[in-house]
């Protein structure tokens, strides 16, 4: 299976969101990644309901929201009524993951659980059997535009370890500083699911940043 590529809309611009997803629509990406920020989790806030709703309305892929809120139990519900398809929620923001998890397949979403840069993939040991996704953090939440965190390929590296016995069909996702440079790395140490914020939306064609990400080794060859 080739690698799944989600843009964050979070470096979209806003003012042009139908736009934006519209070429998200015609690119080869996959998901698109909706990051939703609360300022209590995360420092920052990002977006809520109407935005998620406006765009399920206009997008043809797959929504993939991450949460970085604090008792995302309370809004799992909303969420996927606003147009999620796939929920993922902090590890470090859940009391009881193993209930939250549950919920979240209840619901009928992709069930995803992401790991901040300090946490260690370990943890997971007792839940990966029933995750759909895990989101390994390569910035700290909260901002697009940040530096990529190296020790990421150590946790992608533990994680393909944990997976292969407990869950060989699991989405490991990378979210935070991916861009052309370091996708095929990330791929080769077992991501499959690779978010873009900004070096896809402050590219002069985003359209033809995805289809590089989506497919590293063209570039090469050019
Ligand atoms: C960061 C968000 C990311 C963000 C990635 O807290 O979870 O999804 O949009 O942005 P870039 O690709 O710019 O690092
Ligand atoms: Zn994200």
């Amino acid at each position: 299976m080739n690698h799944l590529i989600a843009p964050s809309i979070l470096a979209a611009d806003f003012a042009n969101l139908q736009r934006d997803l519209e070429m998200i629509n015609k690119s080869d990406a996959d998901w698109v990644h909706v990051d939703i920020m609360d300022g209590m989790f995360v420092p920052n806030i990002s977006f809520g309901f109407p935005v998620v709703s406006a765009t399920k309305k206009h997008a043809t892929k797959s929504l993939d929201v991450h949460l970085m809120i604090v008792e995302p139990d309370r809004y799992l519900k909303a969420f996927k009524d606003a147009g999620a398809d796939g929920i993922t929620v902090h590890y470090e923001a859940c009391q009881h993951l193993h209930r939250t998890v549950q919920a979240i397949k209840e619901l009928g979403c992709r069930a995803g659980v992401a790991l901040n840069p300090h946490t260690p993939v370990t943890l997971l040991q007792d839940i990966i059997a029933d995750l759909d996704l895990v989101l390994i953090m390569s910035v700290n939440p909260g901002f697009g535009g940040q530096k990529f965190i190296d020790n990421t390929y150590k946790k992608l590296h533990d994680l393909k370890a944990l997976s292969r016995d407990k869950n060989p069909n699991l989405f490991i996702e990378v979210d935070g500083g991916v861009d052309q440079h370091n996708i095929q790395k990330l791929v080769d140490a077992g991501a499959n699911a690779l978010v873009a914020g900004s070096s896809v939306f402050s590219s002069a064609d985003p359209s033809a940043a995805i289809s590089h990400l989506k497919y590293p080794e063209k570039l090469l060859q050019s």
